[in-house]
């Protein structure tokens, strides 16, 4: 931590690149949610249509992801009213703090980043210059409001130290105290929930199989069938969670169900321990619908009125604004930029 004492203040973001799925809910949503209940920080969460754009997006359907994006956050408890909630493009502090970034994060930084050589994998000739400049883009969503603490699934960590490395960078180039430090928050038994076809993938929107994962939209049926086909191996489930160790399509699934009853994974086991799969699947599927159908039926109302969306998306982009203007303004100033 730098000298200075930083408001409490919590920022995340999702990209609306497609629908959410249950790795999301769980890894990042549902402690947006908890964050913000608490109410120990002023928290503001983003939907990131500026990362989404670095891969290739049909402008009708980001929109429509958009929208979805948001009636999920609101569904899932996100309240505009205590937490500011809008889309990344309308505050234009991010773009502008990120091109400032650019100039201070180093090219090798960017060529070590996991997620960059997964996405652009051998082909990183044809992948785009945002592609490649995206951690940039993220280090000034946190930094243009001084956040201090950053919910996260366990992909993101990378990420969210190279935006500590950012904030160090400037302080010291410009012998300021002007960044925080920003603490990822990557906690409970959900920070990285893995594909239901292949334990050792993370569960991802961009699958080819709509099977390895549970999106918001599936319904009760789907959720079932998904739980009911997901591929584990033919032990029963163990007393105790050690014993999971070298059973990942095992561990995940007690990990999300002890994710959605709020339990820990050792109450988890002390209720389930013994039980087959033709026992532990169907109870799983049903406390997964009983969290997750309330959820979709709120978002489907909310998508019954874009407009509204659009509304709360525009209230909250004011707010993001109010906040991140003075600090671009301060960053620009710090590095002798005239202000006219
Ligand atoms: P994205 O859109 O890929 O994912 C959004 C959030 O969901 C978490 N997540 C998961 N958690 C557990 N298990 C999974 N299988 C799983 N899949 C996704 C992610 O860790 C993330 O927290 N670069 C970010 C978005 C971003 C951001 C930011 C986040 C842009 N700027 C600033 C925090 C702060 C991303 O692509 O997340």
């Amino acid at each position: 931590m730098t000298g200075t004492a930083f408001t409490p203040r919590v920022f995340s973001g999702i990209q609306p690149s497609g629908g959410l799925t249950l790795g999301n809910y769980l890894g990042a949503l549902k402690r947006f949610v908890d964050m913000q209940d608490a109410g120990t920080h002023e928290c503001v969460y983003c939907l990131v249509d500026l990362h989404a754009i670095t891969v290739w997006q049909n402008p009708d359907d980001l929109r429509k992801q958009t929208r979805e994006a948001a009636a999920a956050f609101m569904a899932a408890g996100v309240d505009p009213a205590r937490s500011v909630l809008f889309n990344q493009s309308q505050a234009p502090a991010h773009a502008q703090l990120a091109w400032a970034f650019n100039c201070v994060a180093r090219m090798g930084w960017m060529g070590r980043m996991t997620q960059w050589k997964d996405k652009a994998g051998k082909n990183s000739e044809q992948a785009s210059l945002g592609l490649f400049a995206y951690p940039a883009l993220m280090a000034a969503d946190i930094l243009a409001y001084h956040a201090t603490h950053v919910p996260v699934g366990e992909d993101q960590k990378q990420h969210l130290e190279l935006t500590r490395d950012i904030a160090a960078k400037f302080n010291h180039d410009f012998g300021v105290d002007f960044f925080p430090i920003t603490e990822p928050v990557i906690d409970g038994p959900a920070t990285r929930v893995m594909s239901l076809r292949d334990g050792t993938k993370k569960m991802s929107k961009s699958d080819p199989s709509d099977m390895s994962r549970i999106n918001f939209s599936d319904d009760a049926d789907k959720i079932a069938q998904k739980f009911r086909k997901a591929r584990t191996d033919p032990e029963p489930l163990p007393a105790t969670y050690a014993e999971l160790k070298d059973r990942p399509e095992a561990r995940n699934l007690i990990d999300i169900y002890a994710a959605l009853a709020a339990k820990s994974t050792d109450a988890v086991m002390a209720e389930v321990g013994g039980q087959g799969w033709g026992q532990f699947k169907p109870h799983l599927a049903e406390v997964a619908v009983e969290v997750l159908s309330p959820m979709t039926g709120e978002m489907n109302r909310f998508m019954d009125d874009p407009a509204e969306i659009d509304r709360i998306l525009g209230e909250g982009s004011a707010k993001a604004r109010e906040i991140s203007e003075p600090i671009l303004a301060k960053t620009y100033e710090i590095m002798g930029m005239i202000a006219s």
